[in-house]
């Protein structure tokens, strides 16, 4: 990016062409540089199979050009409009019970389906030709949020698309049978055409490796599904950026072709709507944590869509975002990665499924506060947009992230286990409350600039890896490994030796002796048998909980343990950190850690809980030399850095509505906020400070 790009999604096809002139002006005087727009309206640039008319975008574009507003199109495939549906319904998803999609909403149409496919490189071809020329149009966005809505289809022609795919991949079907186990149950088959879709519970289990190479499919055909769109659209005019708005994140291989065929990733943020929908407190957390996610997959990005007012559809409303907190919303984007950001809409629509998704505007047409704040954030990535662009995310922690094969294994074979991912959010967790720089990483990343890695059980452990972490650890890193890391082959398959497997077995010095499950925090272990396809789900009972809670010991800390249990055998020269202290392990080691090089490996036994994070937090975080970007910081307050090019910003960012006073802050000068002499900063209820740290 040159400049920062801000703005808001716009619809003018939502009213009468008599506000356009307004809607620009109000842009510009808001310091809007960009719109994003036509991601819904294949019905008006294509109203009749094979008759395009584009006038209706042509006049918005200019108009909103004519005040210094550029445009961002949408290939619009989200929504095939009704002539489609119709002549070819083979295009619709089936579900899992042979339902097909109705026609009405929106991705209805399987993106697998190559009918589908081709009218979807027809309406890109058409729209790409048409504004290959125009000065306007600086960039694309494919589709909208591919796979939000649903990523799952088990019709027909999918089936087949599916057998072509594992075709493609083992080439015999006797790889295929050894892949997925087929002398175990009924998984065998004789060739690729017999192949069926895995559907669990319809009458019992599927064999994982049936289910992985399904959304290892999905996956595929969604990467493919975008490629096609991609090539034309580079074909047309090679300055174009491209990217994807993220929205759900399923079936999606944020790291193979599905990135790399684009430009930067844009990933939608909706805060209030995740206290909504996972009922989890916290929504700055949760913003923090899908934002670090989402830059692990392809570094910094830009926000398509953020939230600005409340936010429905008809079965929902999320909260209001409070005066102040769109804008402090919008830092936390920024601070994490964000070089450029559109406030989701310019105005809620009148009509539709959305009445009550607020935008910069109301109903009524009148700007209020969420304008004046998306002006006030405007103005000011407009003066720091130099000093801002070029520079990253510091990390001290990373989290091994993103890898779908790892996510896929966990959700083949759950067990009421965390995912990789959710083991990883307690550390992101205690590190996002504790003001550390933290993010998820892969480790064929470039791990030279972390102080300490950690990986969250990956039962897929490709001994490459272990290489790079071994160099990171002998330059002075800290690594740890948690319990099952290496557990599992390519195939996930358990491997036939001990865990984690020969590389990490010698890098840890640790072999595992056996493995059971503990209960989850607040379980009694049980799982209920009404409901067992989600295990761990039951309460605590006071009968049984006592018998099972097994506790370790670390230091002076006593932790109940949870999830896993892993009895160790310790290779010389290792030292058991900590051992387990009930039980029939007791005295047994826990935790492992060996000195290699510079720099140490920890071996945990276990899965982390937010008790064992604090008690390791001196022996592993502080020692491995973390050091969190502000001493203190109060409740409530996030602090991050994004550095590069010689520059040092510190975001400290008040996420309440109750004023605060940070201390110990850096020397520096505020580009945005103020600071004290003292160096101390007065925030107001969500107040942000930018602070240039001086050397
Ligand atoms: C996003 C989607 C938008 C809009 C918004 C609010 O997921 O891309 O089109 O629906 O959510 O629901």
């Amino acid at each position: 990016m040159d400049r920062f790009l801000v703005g808001a999604p716009h619809y003018p096809e939502h009213v009468d062409e008599s506000y356009w002139e307004r809607d620009a002006q109000r842009m510009a005087a808001a310091g809007f540089n960009v719109v994003r727009m036509g991601e819904f309206a294949w019905h008006i640039f294509e109203p009749r199979e094979g008759v395009f008319d584009f006038d209706l975008f042509d006049r918005a574009i200019d108009g909103l050009a004519h005040h210094g507003v550029q445009t961002i199109l949408c290939t619009p495939t989200a929504t095939p409009p009704r002539w489609l549906t119709r002549r070819h319904p083979e295009v619709l998803r089936v579900d899992e019970h042979g339902r097909r999609a109705s026609h009405g909403s929106r991705q209805h149409a399987d993106t697998t389906n190559p009918v589908f496919r081709e009218h979807s490189k027809r309406i890109t071809r058409a729209l790409s030709d048409h504004y290959r020329d125009n000065p306007n149009v600086i960039g694309w966005q494919t589709d909208n949020e591919l796979n939000t809505t649903e990523s799952l289809s088990f019709s027909e022609p999918a089936r087949i698309e599916f057998q072509k795919f594992l075709e493609a991949q083992y080439q015999t079907i006797d790889r295929l049978n050894f892949a997925w186990g087929g002398s175990f149950w009924a998984t065998h088959y004789d060739n690729f055409d017999d192949v069926v879709f895995p559907v669990d519970g319809n009458p019992g289990w599927v064999s994982p490796g049936h289910a992985q190479d399904y959304h290892r499919f999905l996956a595929f055909a969604t990467a493919r599904f975008q490629h096609d769109q991609v090539e034309i659209l580079r074909a047309a005019n090679s300055k174009w950026f491209i990217f994807h708005n993220l929205g759900r994140l399923e079936d999606i291989d944020f790291r193979g072709q599905f990135s790399t065929d684009l430009d930067f990733l844009g990933y939608d943020i909706y805060p209030l709507l995740y206290d909504e929908m996972q009922r989890i407190g916290g929504h700055a957390e949760i913003q923090a944590l899908h934002l670090d996610i989402c830059r692990g997959f392809s570094g910094n990005f830009i926000v398509p869509e953020q939230q600005a007012g409340i936010g429905s559809q008809p079965g929902f409303t999320t909260l209001t975002p409070e005066p102040g907190e769109m804008r402090r919303m919008a830092y936390s984007s920024v601070a994490r990665g964000a070089d450029g950001l559109l406030f989701f809409r310019w105005r809620p629509a009148h009509f539709g499924a959305e009445i009550y998704w607020m935008g910069i505007l109301d109903h009524d047409d009148i700007p209020r506060r969420r304008y004046d704040e998306a002006k006030q954030f405007a103005v000011e990535m407009a003066e720091i947009s130099g000093t801002l662009l070029g520079t990253h995310v510091r990390m001290d922690v990373g989290i091994a992230g993103a890898d779908f094969d790892n996510q896929q294994a966990h959700r083949a074979y759950p067990i009421g286990l965390p995912s990789p991912h959710d083991d990883g959010m307690i550390l992101h967790r205690h590190c996002y409350r504790n003001g550390i720089a933290c993010g998820f990483i892969h480790p064929k990343d470039d791990l030279s600039r972390l102080k300490l890695l950690y990986v969250p059980h990956w039962v897929i452990w490709n001994d490459e890896w272990t290489a790079r972490v071994e160099a990171f650890v002998r330059n002075g890193g800290t690594a740890i490994f948690s319990a099952r890391t290496g557990s599992r082959d390519a195939n996930n398959h358990v491997i036939r030796r001990p865990a984690p497997g020969l590389s990490l077995s010698e890098l840890t010095g640790v072999v595992v002796e056996e493995f059971g499950r503990l209960p989850a925090p607040g379980r009694d272990g049980l799982f209920d048998t009404s409901r067992y396809r989600a295990a761990n789900v039951r309460e605590a009972h006071p009968a049984t909980s006592a018998r099972r809670r097994v506790t370790l010991k670390l230091g002076n800390h006593e932790i109940v343990a949870a999830h896993m249990y892993e009895l160790l055998e310790l290779a010389p020269g290792v030292e058991a950190l900590g051992a387990w202290s009930s039980g029939f392990a007791q005295g047994r080691a826990a935790i492992t850690v060996r000195e290699v090089g510079k720099g140490r490996v920890f071996y945990l036994g276990t899965y982390l809980t937010d008790d064992l994070v604090n008690a390791l937090s001196i022996d592993m975080i502080a020692r491995a030399g973390v050091e969190p970007l502000v001493p203190d910081l109060p409740d409530g307050v996030e602090a991050t850095m994004r550095e590069g090019a010689g520059r040092r910003l510190l975001f400290v960012l008040n996420t309440r509505a109750e004023p605060v006073s940070v201390k110990g802050l850096p020397k520096g000068a505020a580009l945005v906020g103020q600071i004290g002499g003292d160096r101390v900063a007065d925030l107001p209820g969500y107040g942000c400070l930018l602070l240039a740290v001086a050397d």
